[in-house]
C-alpha cells in the first residue's frame, strides 16, 4: 500500500519513516529485537505516519523534521497491536503470525511496552510538553477503549452509544492526533490544526467501523488477520448491534451472543444471521456518514492539491478491503 498514489507527495519521507522504523528496534535483548522487528517488517498500511506527513506537507514543503513524529505514531500503533492480539487471542497479523503466537503473552507484554517507550524517546526531541500531553492522553484513552471493549463482550444490552465511545477511544483518537500533530509542528494556525484533528477523528471512526465490517465479510488472506474473530471473542460491533435490534432472528441472536461458549461453537450461525441482516448495510451507511463528516472539515483548510488527496484518502479508507 505504501506505493499507493495518495502517498505520492510524501513517498520520499515515507521511505525515511520505513528505514527509521526498522532501525528503531535495536534492543540488546534479542528476543525483544526479533519480536518487535517481526511485526514492523510484516508491513501494514502505515496510515498514521502517512497522516502525520500529509498534514505537515500541507503547510510546509520540507518536512524532514517530522519524520521522528511519524515514526512515533506508527510505533504507538504497533505497540497497541501487540497487546491487542493478546487480548483478542489472535494468531495472525499483517499476514504473519502474531507476537503472541510466536513468543507468547509474557513476551508480548514487554515487547509492546518496549515499542511504546521507544516512541516516547522520539517525541522527546520536539521539546514541547503539549505534544507529550496529547500523546499521553491519547494512549490512556486507547487503554480505556480496549478495557471497555473487554468488559462489553457478550453484553447484548449495550447499544450504539457504548460502541461509539469505545471505537473513538481505541482507534479514532490516534488517527485524529496523527493529523493534528503533523499540522501542529508545521506552523498551521489553530483553526487549521482543529480542522485536521476533526477530519482525523471522523475518519478514524469510519476506519474502525469498516474494520468491524471487514471482520464479517473480508477475505482473510487479503485482510492479513483472522475474520470472524470479533464474534468468537464476543465483541459486539455495529452490524451485530443493528441486527440485535431489528433482525427477525434477533431473539436467537441475543441468546447466542450472550454466551461465551455459543459465540465459539455457533460462530458460523451468528455470522450468517448478521451478514444476512441489514446490519452490514447499516454499518456502511454509518461509515459513509463519518467519512462525509471528515470531508466537510477539509473545507476549512486553504486550497491545495493536498486537500484532494485528503478527500480521496477518506473515500478509500472507508471503502477498503484490507
Ligand atoms: C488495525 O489498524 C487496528 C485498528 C485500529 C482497526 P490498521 O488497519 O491500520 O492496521 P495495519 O497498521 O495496517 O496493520
Ligand atoms: C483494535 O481493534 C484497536 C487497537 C489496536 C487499539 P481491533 O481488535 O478491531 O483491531 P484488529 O481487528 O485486531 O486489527
Ligand atoms: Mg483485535
Ligand atoms: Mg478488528
Amino acid at each position: 500500500m505504501s506505493d499507493f498514489y495518495f502517498f505520492d507527495s510524501i513517498s520520499t519521507e515515507l521511505d525515511l519513516v520505513e528505514a527509521a522504523l526498522v532501525k528503531s528496534v535495536d534492543s540488546n535483548v534479542k528476543i525483544i529485537d526479533h519480536a518487535a522487528a517481526h511485526l514492523i517488517k510484516a508491513g501494514g498500511k502505515r496510515i498514521r505516519p502517512a497522516f502525520v506527513l500529509l498534514a505537515a506537507k500541507y503547510f510546509r514543503e520540507h518536512i524532514e523534521y517530522i519524520i521522528p513524529m511519524a515514526v512515533a505514531l506508527e510505533l504507538i500503533h504497533v505497540a497497541t497491536l501487540v497487546h491487542d492480539d493478546v487480548i483478542d487471542n489472535s494468531d495472525l497479523r499483517r499476514g504473519a503470525p502474531t507476537v503472541r503466537s510466536e513468543w507468547g503473552n509474557r513476551v508480548s507484554i514487554y515487547t509492546g511496552n518496549y515499542i511504546f517507550a521507544h516512541a516516547l524517546t522520539l517525541i522527546e526531541e520536539y521539546d514541547q510538553t503539549e505534544i507529550v500531553d496529547i500523546l499521553a492522553d491519547t494512549s490512556m484513552k486507547i487503554c480505556e477503549g480496549e478495557i471497555n471493549q473487554m468488559f462489553s463482550c457478550y453484553r447484548t444490552d449495550l447499544g450504539l452509544k457504548n460502541y461509539l465511545r469505545r471505537i473513538e477511544r481505541k482507534t479514532a483518537l490516534l488517527i485524529s492526533v496523527s493529523c493534528q500533530l503533523g499540522a501542529m509542528v508545521s506552523d498551521a494556525n489553530s483553526e487549521q490544526i482543529k480542522a485536521l484533528k476533526e477530519y482525523g477523528y471522523y475518519l478514524g471512526m469510519a476506519f474502525q467501523i469498516t474494520d468491524d465490517i471487514l471482520d464479517f465479510i473480508a477475505d482473510e488472506k487479503t485482510l492479513g488477520k483472522p475474520t470472524g474473530s470479533d464474534i468468537r471473542q464476543g465483541v459486539i460491533t455495529l452490524p451485530a448491534i443493528y441486527a440485535l435490534k431489528y433482525d427477525p432472528h434477533r431473539d436467537e441472536l441475543k441468546r447466542l451472543l450472550a454466551s461465551p461458549e455459543l459465540c465459539k461453537t455457533e460462530a458460523e450461525r451468528i455470522i450468517d444471521i448478521i451478514v444476512n441482516s441489514a446490519g452490514i448495510d447499516y454499518a456502511y451507511y454509518a461509515t459513509n456518514h463519518f467519512a462525509n463528516q471528515a470531508q466537510k472539515k477539509l473545507g476549512l483548510l486553504p486550497a491545495s492539491p493536498l486537500r484532494q488527496t485528503f478527500a480521496e484518502f477518506a473515500d478509500f479508507l472507508s471503502a477498503r478491503e484490507c
